[in-house]
């Protein structure tokens, strides 16, 4: 796969197990970013999309899609339409190669775009991995345009003032990841 030079910085930071410095070192990059690239490992993907009970039915739309791994896994495993969303036009290019050498074009495909920009109506599942600001200021999107039923999923970072509808740990290497689930509708405000 192809990296940016600061995508490899916030890899490599990570594997150092440097990770605050990971989440700081990107935001300089690109002032719309919400989060740097920092992967949401396999298996907490895999549990993430199962909690959130994702069907062939489903459209998943990961915010901040990074190497695609969500939206993979979501069209691959599950049988969903995704799609993701991605400023970073390096993180695009090698989803979309990778979408294509696996051959599943017609269920999944990434927006090399800013979240705020795009039209998530369609969505049955939205994934998250973006900081606790990141969530906040993406509220009042989810907000306006998800509708009823929508499930949301978070990876570590809560959503302020919404009450999840389930919630999981995973243990992972070195560290525990937090899973929280909501649903439009059903979470109300703390
Ligand atoms: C922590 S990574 C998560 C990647 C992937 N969702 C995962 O869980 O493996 C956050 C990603 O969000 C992207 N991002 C941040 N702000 C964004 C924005 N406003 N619009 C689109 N992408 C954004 C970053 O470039 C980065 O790749």
């Amino acid at each position: 796969m192809t990296v940016s030079s600061s995508t490899r910085v916030g890899m490599a930071l990570m594997i150092a197990g440097l990770a605050p410095l990971a989440w700081a070192q990107n935001s300089i990059v690109d002032p719309r970013s919400l989060a740097p690239y920092v992967p949401t490992p396999l298996k907490v993907v895999e549990r993430m999309l199962q909690l959130a009970g994702v069907e062939k039915t489903d459209t998943v739309y990961d915010l901040g899609s990074g190497d695609g791994r969500i939206v993979i896994t979501a069209a691959q495993k599950f049988g969903a339409k995704a799609v993701g969303v991605e400023l970073d036009r390096i993180l695009v290019k090698s989803t979309e190669d990778r979408i294509r050498e696996l051959k599943i074009e017609d269920r999944a495909r990434i927006l090399n775009a800013n979240i705020f920009d795009v039209d998530l109506s369609q969505a049955s599942v939205v994934t998250l991995y973006l900081l606790t600001s990141g969530n906040e200021t993406v509220k009042p999107k989810l907000e306006s345009s998800l509708k009823p039923g929508t499930r949301v999923v978070s990876h570590d970072f809560q959503i302020a003032g919404w009450v999840p509808i389930r919630s999981e740990t995973l243990k992972g290497h070195g560290r525990d990841h937090k899973i929280y689930v909501y649903e439009i509708g059903k979470h109300s405000e703390q």
